[in-house]
């Protein structure tokens, strides 16, 4: 039997089973952050003479218990008629929690043993740090000032946590992915490692990934129910505040996640449009922006639990939409049909300014590729431009277009051309955000003709080339001739420069940063308009 009493000598709950079968769900428990104990302690009855084991400490670490008693009952047994036990207190074990600076007794070490994959990056220290003591007597127990114990316990996590606190404005983020069937596990890993650096690009601190190997996703949970509970556990073990999965959540999902585990938990898409918001410049960005937030949150803001708030800060929570989102839904559905007539008229705005360009007769080009490729690097490198380059992800949101001078193919003459950044790509991107920037999309496919640059450093690179690819199929308008070239040949083995040869024997090799290769493309570039603009 288990009983909870809280910091007044209260009995609050009282259950029938061992610590881990009746502990308190995360939700209903006072929400005090990493520095505190829930004021809450545990008694529970045993009928072996043994310490607590892993689960009941797993229990006292998942509601962080100001204690767990464990009194051992013996000399008695189950009574014919009552069923009830008889007997006496031989021992009694007391538990606490203990700060991991102080290097007390460490029970246990997370169990993340159940997969055998490798973690992206090293696995941070996820141990409980708990105390035990020795076999006591009732007596000696109740001489123990709880208060007291419980009092120094609490300025231990708070200097811990006050070391731990250098950047509070960060997201402390546990990514969760799960390989299931239809992936490599070099596909899973990529993913995974692209997932943290969209974490940090959000602004987020990768504390540990958390992995599962499952033949089906869970329909409630997505991974399995010891899994959740390793993930409340290192969350609540290492002060995270979000927990981020690899793949789209259902509401449901996320509402039985954030349940069971007591911290905020987002999905892949959720992160991306976090980045976007981050990024937004200009009006249209910003309008196409909230655009997309708006169409994802939707069907998901009924039954976030009010500790589950999504306003007041971090990732998930920002950009234009945040405000809204608790308001009622007539009012958001009002506010998209708003914006889509906005975007249409960007996209009407835009479409004039192509035609206006097309009257001119100058071919353009649309430079298209997956995030971080470099293609606001060519840019600058091609036309001297300044457009921001930065190593993270999606830098670029709005479509920059620049006059860009190449020989002619026929007559070698310096002919003009424009050519347009435009937003980055990547794996799965979210279907919300296709549609919200189908205005800048548009740029990709209406130019005459498309420049796919691709980051041959990279170790994905042809996966990222197949989803550009498959982006580029699901436009409304079938873009013109593409060429590949491959960027960053500055940083690629012989090997790997031999294998893209090979598989793609019509592309061009470049560095733009270290401006190789650019003549061979100009010409390249001239020889693929007179293409496009012949063949029409
Ligand atoms: P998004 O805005 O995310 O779509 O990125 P982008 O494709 O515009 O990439 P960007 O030009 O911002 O470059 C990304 C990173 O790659 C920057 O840190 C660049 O300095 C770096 N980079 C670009 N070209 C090269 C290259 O030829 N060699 C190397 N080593 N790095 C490069």
């Amino acid at each position: 039997m288990c009983t909870y009493i809280n910091r007044r000598g209260q009995v609050i709950r009282v259950g029938v089973g061992s610590p881990r079968q009746t502990q308190i769900p995360p939700l209903e428990l006072p929400r005090y952050g990493a520095e505190r104990l829930s004021g809450i302690r545990c008694i529970a009855t045993h009928l072996k003479p043994e310490p607590p084991n892993e689960a009941a400490l797993t229990a006292m670490a998942l509601q962080r218990l100001d204690a767990l008693v464990v009194l051992n009952i013996t000399g008695g047994g189950f009574t014919r008629r009552g069923g009830g036990v008889t007997g006496y207190v031989k021992e009694v074990y007391l538990a606490h929690l203990a700060s991991n600076t102080n290097q007390l007794v460490l029970t246990q070490q997370l169990a993340n043993s159940n997969t055998s994959l490798p973690t992206p990056q090293p696995p941070q220290d996820s141990a409980i740090y708990s105390h035990i003591s020795p076999p006591l007597s009732l007596e000696a127990l109740a001489e123990q000032d709880f208060i007291d114990l419980v009092e120094g316990l609490e300025a231990e996590f708070r200097r811990e946590f006050i070391a731990q606190e250098v950047d509070a404005d960060h997201d402390r983020v546990l990514i969760v992915g799960v390989l299931t069937d239809g992936k490599t596990v070099q596909q899973f890993q990529d993913t995974l490692a692209e997932l943290a650096r969209l974490v940090d690009t959000a602004g987020g601190d990768v504390l540990q990934t958390v992995q599962q190997k499952r033949s089906r996703i869970h329909p409630q949970t997505v991974v399995g129910e010891g899994k959740v509970q390793e993930i409340a556990l290192t969350a609540q073990t290492l002060g995270a505040n979000l927990v981020v999965f690899d793949r789209d959540l259902s509401p449901s999902q996320i509402r039985n996640l954030e349940a069971q585990i007591g911290v905020r938990v987002v999905d892949r898409t959720e992160v991306i449009l976090d980045i976007f918001a981050q990024r937004a410049q200009s009006s249209a960005g910003k309008l196409q922006v909230e655009l997309a937030q708006l169409e994802y949150m939707m069907p998901r803001l009924t039954g976030r639990g009010q500790a589950m708030s999504r306003l007041g800060g971090g990732i998930g929570t920002r950009g234009p939409g945040e405000t809204k989102l608790e308001t009622e839904r007539r009012a958001i559905q009002k506010r998209i049909s708003r914006l889509q007539q906005e975007v249409n008229q960007l996209q009407a705005h835009r479409s004039r300014l192509r035609q206006r360009r097309q009257h001119r007769e100058v071919p353009s080009v649309a430079l298209v590729g997956y995030t971080n490729a470099g293609k606001s690097t060519l840019l600058n490198a091609l036309t001297n431009a300044e457009v921001y380059t930065a190593d993270q992800l999606f830098a670029t949101l709005d479509p920059t277009t620049r006059r860009l001078v190449i020989p002619h193919a026929d007559t070698n003459e310096p002919q003009e051309t424009l050519i347009t950044d435009t937003v980055g790509f990547i794996h799965e991107l979210p279907a919300s955000l296709m549609d919200a920037f189908r205005a800048t999309l548009e740029e990709v496919t209406e130019a005459d003709a498309l420049l796919h640059l691709v980051d041959l450093s990279h170790p994905a690179w042809l996966s990222h080339i197949r989803s550009v690819r498959e982006i580029l199929a699901q436009m409304p308008i079938t873009p013109g001739p593409a060429l590949v070239a491959f960027n960053k040949i500055d940083q690629v083995d012989s090997e790997t420069l031999a294998l893209a040869r090979e598989e793609f024997p019509l592309a061009v090799f470049i560095s733009a940063s270290q401006r190789l290769g650019l003549e061979t493309l100009r010409i390249r570039l001239s020889q693929l308009i007179e293409y496009a603009v012949d063949g029409e």
